[in-house]
């Protein structure tokens, strides 16, 4: 099977302890962290905001791994770039065609970091097809974005299957992301799909085995 890179989601994180969750992370050795912003529109919830990003991004090592689930991304991507993102993934959904998906694409390239495009689970993977060269990531969405601790949906398998012969017979280099639900069982089950970078958030954070959990991910 393929490497696999692991991206904690600190979404659930106890943010009074926030230092010492960043030092656990960096101690299991996670590649990544994910960083989920919500501005209780285009999900009905609310997470860290931009100023969280800025400060909580200086505080660690880990690729700063930013998933936008907001509206007008045409807007505000930029900012999320500026405060931190090293790899910045806004929705598709949240854009009003492909043309303003191609925009925001260029935003987040021409302001430096790398460009992930997320769906949604109702969102069928033919749409990002077309604009997998032009992307680092796509984030397949494994449950309805907006909150941690939900059960994995097994349509976003398949999603990977097609994605990952997308990516490979056309020798591109964009990596396949999986969002919600991960555990043991369904990390094994999207790394025999084909994916790349595992987000886990509720199996992983605040856990007291994540160092045994991580390493199941990764075998
Ligand atoms: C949900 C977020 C996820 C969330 C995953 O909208 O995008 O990153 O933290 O949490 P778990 O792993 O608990 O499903
Ligand atoms: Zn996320």
């Amino acid at each position: 099977m393929r490497k696999v890179i692991i991206s904690p989601s600190i979404l659930m994180a106890d943010r009074t302890k926030i230092d010492e969750v960043l030092a656990t992370l960096e101690n299991v050795k996670a590649e990544y962290l994910h960083f989920d912003v919500m501005d209780g529109k285009f999900v009905p919830n609310t997470s860290f905001s931009l100023e969280d990003l800025k400060e909580i991004s200086k505080k660690h090592n880990m690729v700063n791994d930013v998933h936008i689930m907001i509206e007008e991304p045409i807007k505000f991507a930029k900012y999320y770039v500026k405060n931190g993102a090293d790899i910045l993934t806004f929705h598709y959904e949240a854009c009003k065609d492909e043309t303003e998906v191609k925009e925001v694409i260029k935003i987040i390239r021409s302001e430096g970091a790398k460009v992930g495009l997320s769906i949604k689970p109702e969102t069928p993977v033919d749409v990002v097809l077309p604009l997998v060269k032009e992307l680092d990531l796509v984030l397949i969405m494994s449950v309805e974005p907006g909150f941690g601790g939900q059960s994995f949906i097994p349509s976003a398998l398949t999603k990977i299957e097609i994605l990952r012969k997308y990516i490979d017979e056309n020798n591109l280099n964009c990596l396949i992301e999986v969002d919600g639900g991960i555990n043991g069982i369904t990390g094994i089950q999207c790394r025999q799909a084909g994916v790349d970078i595992l987000v886990a958030g509720s199996y992983l954070v605040g856990n007291k085995n994540i160092k045994e959990r991580i390493e199941g991910l990764r075998k």
